[in-house]
């Protein structure tokens, strides 16, 4: 159980290292991943950033619903800034990031994904945004970046309806950028960040800064509305029953309080 960091010249494969419970993010996982960005942020040996799940079932399958149970909404706007930070990294850090979605890509799982440059996915990956299944909603930067990379109408449905996307349909979305066979997902995502790796770090930092500024404007305000919404949901009822049915595995039962 660990956030591994692995060298292949200049690229630094990330893997999230929890396979019991689907490479779900606990705290420990999640302060681990946002330690390694940080490093691998400030060091020039590490060209490209690969990020992927240990084992054939996940990527991430969220953020860690049973340690969620719990949560009051300081606790849970705390977590959901955590999330935040480790996406944020994903997303800025000076040189490319690339996800190699290996299965489900879940609630902070997709988020983590929607963060990265670059996607890429067995076409066995399932995506989506199953917090509205929780009695919640996305708190990683999901409301945000979904609807920027697939458009608003897309992104309503898969945050309303919570269901999966088979990554076919993610891929005809352009929520993913190609697909490939289980066994060919790492060799081609390698291929992929050893090309990049070989560029101008520099003409990359800056080709990433500009693409970027598609962002700018309102984007950090409405990530902070995003966890304020976040962390509020867990003072309801509803929260707490669809955490509760996810560990008890039963149907939530919704009252709207
Ligand atoms: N948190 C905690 N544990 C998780 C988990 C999660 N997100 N996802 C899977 N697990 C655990 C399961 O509880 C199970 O543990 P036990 O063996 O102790 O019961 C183990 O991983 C294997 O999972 P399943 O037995 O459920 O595997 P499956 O193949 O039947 O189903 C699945 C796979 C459909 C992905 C199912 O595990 C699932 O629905 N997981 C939850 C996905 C989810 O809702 N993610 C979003 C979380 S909310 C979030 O991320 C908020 C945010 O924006 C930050």
């Amino acid at each position: 159980m660990s956030v591994d960091v692995v060298r292949d010249g200049g690229v630094a494969i990330v893997t999230v290292n929890r396979p019991d419970a689907l490479n779900a993010l606990d705290v420990e996982h999640a302060e681990a991943l946002r330690d390694h960005l940080e490093d691998l942020a400030a060091d020039p040996e590490a060209r490209v950033v690969l990020l992927t799940g240990a084992g054939d079932k996940a990527f991430v399958a969220g953020a860690d619903i049973k340690y969620m149970q719990s949560l009051g909404v300081l606790e849970a706007r705390r977590w959901g800034e955590l999330g935040q930070a480790c996406a944020n990294l994903l997303e800025t850090i000076p040189k490319p990031t690339i996800a190699a979605i290996n299965g489900y890509a879940l609630g902070g799982g997709c988020e983590l994904a929607l963060a990265c440059d670059i996607r890429l996915a067995s076409n066995q990956a399932k995506l989506g945004q199953p917090e509205v299944n929780l009695g919640i909603i996305p708190g990683w930067g999901g409301s945000q970046r979904l609807p920027r990379i697939v458009g608003l109408g897309f992104a309503k449905e898969i945050v309303f309806s919570g269901r999966p996307v088979e990554a076919g349909e993610a891929h005809d979305w352009g929520l993913v950028n190609q697909i490939y066979d289980p066994d060919e997902l790492m060799p081609a995502a390698l291929k992929l960040a050893h090309e990049l790796a070989k560029k101008s770090p520099l003409a990359l930092a800056y080709a990433k800064e500009a693409t970027n500024l598609y962002l700018t404007g309102e984007a950090s305000a409405h990530m902070e509305t995003e966890l304020r919404l976040f962390a509020m949901l867990f003072s309801s009822e509803d929260q707490k029953e669809g955490m509760a049915a996810f560990a008890e595995k039963r149907e939530p039962e919704f009252r709207g309080r």
